[in-house]
């Protein structure tokens, strides 16, 4: 669990190329608050903002964040209704200090089966950043990881069917190519994977691609999670770094 000291700086230290979120806990910041459970979702989609902002700064190359899970459906639907809203509200608001902060947009997850007018604003976000050579903003929208890794099995066996591929050649280089986070190249796989809330499991995000990566657990809440909350999260992944050196 994240300790809540002040962070000492991340100057000159490494920072993690990849840092994967798991943005939990919108409902019950707006519940605090006596608030409705989507403008807890609002919050956390302007704090995508704050954080994708930071991250850049600091010089993070790809920034994934869980934002909808193939899970996420079975919630009421005026709530399904509001999360499938959030990226059309959210570069309609956010696009030009995205393309002043040299942020590239990228979409993970089952996206033909988003409704028109949310995949419409990804692709369009994508299209709009794909010249920017800054940051990876990565999205995962109706993402869920077995059923990545499933899709990319039944890929594989289809190009051996088709003599495309020999089975010799199925090794953990060739599944990663088959996963949807290949064209991170050299980033797919995330070095810090954060968690709010207090929640500690990793709900079919990427599993895959975190086997080896570092695990921040906090208790904030996504929309209370801080510029210092991430600098403490780094610290915390730096420490642990130079643990493993000693
Ligand atoms: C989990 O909190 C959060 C989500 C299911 C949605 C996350 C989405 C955002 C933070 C905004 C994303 C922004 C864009 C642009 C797509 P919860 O509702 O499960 O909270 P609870 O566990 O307290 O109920």
């Amino acid at each position: 669990m994240l300790s809540k000291k002040s962070p000492k700086s991340n100057h000159n230290k490494i920072v993690p190329n990849h840092i994967a979120i798991i943005m939990d806990g919108n409902g019950r910041w707006a519940k605090k608050r006596l608030l409705p459970r989507v403008a807890g979702h609002k919050a956390g989609m302007d704090n995508v903002q704050t954080i994708t902002s930071y991250a850049s700064k600091l010089g993070v190359k790809v920034l994934s964040l869980y934002a909808f899970s193939t899970e996420n459906w079975k919630r009421p639907t005026e709530e399904v209704d509001y999360l499938m809203h959030l990226p059309t509200n959210f570069f309609g608001k956010f696009m030009p200090q995205l393309i002043q902060e040299n942020v590239r947009v990228k979409v993970i997850g089952f996206t033909d089966e988003l409704p028109p007018y949310t995949l419409k604003a990804v692709r369009d976000a994508e299209e709009q950043t794909k010249a920017n050579d800054g940051l990876i903003l990565n999205f995962a929208l109706n993402y869920g990881s077995r059923r990545e890794i499933a899709a990319a099995t039944k890929a594989i066996a289809q190009d051996v069917a088709q003599g495309k591929l020999t089975t010799d050649v199925i090794d953990e280089t060739l599944i990663s190519q088959y996963l949807m986070t290949a064209s991170l190249g050299d980033y797919q796989d995330p070095d810090l994977l954060i968690r709010t809330s207090g929640e500690e499991r990793l709900s079919n995000f990427l599993l895959w691609q975190l086997a080896y990566s570092e695990m921040v657990f906090t208790d904030e809440f996504w929309p209370d999670f801080s510029t210092d909350s991430l600098d403490r999260a780094i610290a915390e992944f730096q420490q642990r770094q130079r643990v493993m050196a000693d």
